[in-house]
């Protein structure tokens, strides 16, 4: 197996970090390839809890090849924080390799991530308040600053002199907030010099010397697909590309190198910020899912909103994702539910419609069209075959997978490592 991407199907926390690290030490590299610290990934390992926002989640096995890629935003503080409190926590962080071509968030971009969701008002999309979209609006706009520029002082001086001079303005006279100064950027983006120079190196030569080597390279996507810039509910989606074409063009490997696509699906969904969903609940089921599940964010703790299976989108995150395997996870949280509701299709202004609509204003109208299944009590923690789940909970797989555009090859029965049942090999055909 050489190149394999593994992305979230719904709108993120589907589990995607606790899936990588179930693929262990069986790959040889996990590489970050889109996004930046808006994204958290929760790992258990026996009594040890993780949460990881900037580094790729194989940093936590011994022996794998940790990779932020050119596709990726990094906000230097962050980075050097969370290495130093998995280096007291003894991971040995020395492995990991960034690319000089990746962006740096700045203090301008958090400043402005922030400031303009306040000036969107109602219309808000609820960011992660990281910089996310400022830093990759800079880079659209061939104004932003690469981890290269780091080196190279009189660069980095220019870039930063460049991008204030228009921020400044917009800060001053639009925002009403201070001046952003150059020096206090540049002195802040120097500091992290020597820390970074060990770590950074030409990752599209390092990771396709890895692949003709015959190593086996893992993407770990941050986000999900209906959170990508071009294929989410755009605009409340982030800034990056968080489907499985992001990482060819996040990472300079090509996408005939990738053999197989894994997308993260929980057995229900939850969305964190605006923007629309159709089966989310606000009833008493809402609040079970949300407590059941402990679905309060990795990243900036709010609670996220609940609802029901949604497999047109799963059907939709297969086509646009190409996926080849399911690993859904949570399914320990269904249990004690009489019984369980799936949205099959949607009914948009009084028409069935089995696929995503198109048009943003057709997804704000989707109503759900339920097929309802009944309900287990048993609990399926220590479930470690499909035969271990009770019938009805076997049942539930059995539909979900049939109507969501691939087999589902893994199913997490709790959030600890062993927690799973295999039903196909990831990483074998
Ligand atoms: P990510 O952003 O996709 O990596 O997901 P998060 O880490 O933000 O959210 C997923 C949460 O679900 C984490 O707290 C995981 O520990 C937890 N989790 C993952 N798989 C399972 C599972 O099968 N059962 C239960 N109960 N929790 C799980
Ligand atoms: P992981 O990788 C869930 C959401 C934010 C907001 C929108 C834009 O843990 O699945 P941004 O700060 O990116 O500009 O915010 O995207 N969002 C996430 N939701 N999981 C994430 O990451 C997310 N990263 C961003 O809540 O609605
Ligand atoms: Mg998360």
């Amino acid at each position: 197996m050489s190149a394999i991407v593994l992305i979230g199907a719904q709108w993120g926390d589907e589990g995607k970090g606790r899936a990588t690290d179930l693929l262990g030490s069986r790959v040889d590299y996990v590489v970050k390839f889109n996004g930046g610290n808006n994204a958290g990934h929760t790992v258990v390992i026996g009594e040890e809890k993780y949460a990881l926002h900037l580094l790729p989640s194989g940093i936590l096995t011994p022996g794998v090849t940790p990779v932020i890629s050119n596709g990726v935003v990094i906000d230097l503080e962050v980075l050097f924080e969370e290495i130093d409190a998995l280096e007291a926590r003894g991971v040995d962080t020395s492995r990991l390799r960034i690319s000089s071509n990746a962006h740096v968030i700045t203090a301008y971009h958090r400043v402005l991530d922030k400031v303009t969701e306040r000036f969107l008002g109602k219309r808000q999309i609820g960011t992660t308040g990281r910089g996310i979209g400022p830093a990759y609006a800079d880079k659209i706009n061939r104004v932003g600053v690469r981890i290269q520029d780091l080196f190279d002082d009189k660069i980095l001086r220019q870039k930063v002199e460049g991008a204030l001079d228009q921020k400044n303005q917009l800060l001053v006279k639009v925002y009403n907030r201070r001046a952003i100064e150059v020096d206090e950027v540049v002195e802040n983006l120097l500091s992290f010099r020597e820390r970074l120079r060990p770590h950074v190196c030409d990752t599209v030569h390092e990771l396709n010397s890895a692949l003709d080597a015959g190593k086996t390279v893992l993407f770990e996507g941050g986000q999900a697909t209906m959170l990508d810039i071009d294929h989410g509910t755009y605009p409340f989606v982030t800034s990056s590309s968080a489907t499985a074409g992001g990482a060819s063009t996040g990472s300079g490997v090509a996408p005939n190198r990738i053999k197989r696509v894994i997308a993260v699906t929980k057995a229900y969904t939850t969305r964190v910020g605006a923007g629309p969903f159709p089966t989310e609940l606000f009833d008493e089921d809402g609040d079970f899912l949300r407590n059941t599940g402990h679905e309060f964010g990795t990243t900036t703790g709010r609670p996220r909103r609940c609802g029901w299976y949604d497999a047109p989108i799963s059907r939709y995150a297969a086509v646009v994702n190409g996926v080849t395997d399911f690993v859904l996870t949570k399914l320990d949280v269904l249990t004690g539910l009489e019984q369980i509701p799936v949205c099959v299709a949607y009914e948009v202004d009084g028409v069935r419609r089995d696929e995503l609509p198109d048009s943003q204003s057709d997804f704000h109208h989707a109503k759900p069209i339920y097929e309802y299944l009944p309900g287990w009590t048993e609990d399926i923690t220590s479930a470690r075959k499909l035969e271990d789940l009770p019938a009805n909970c076997q049942a539930y797989v059995k539909f979900i997978e049939s109507i969501s555009g691939a087999r589902i090859s893994a199913i997490g029965v709790g959030p600890e490592r062993e927690q799973v049942i295999s039903v196909h090999d990831l990483l074998e055909d």
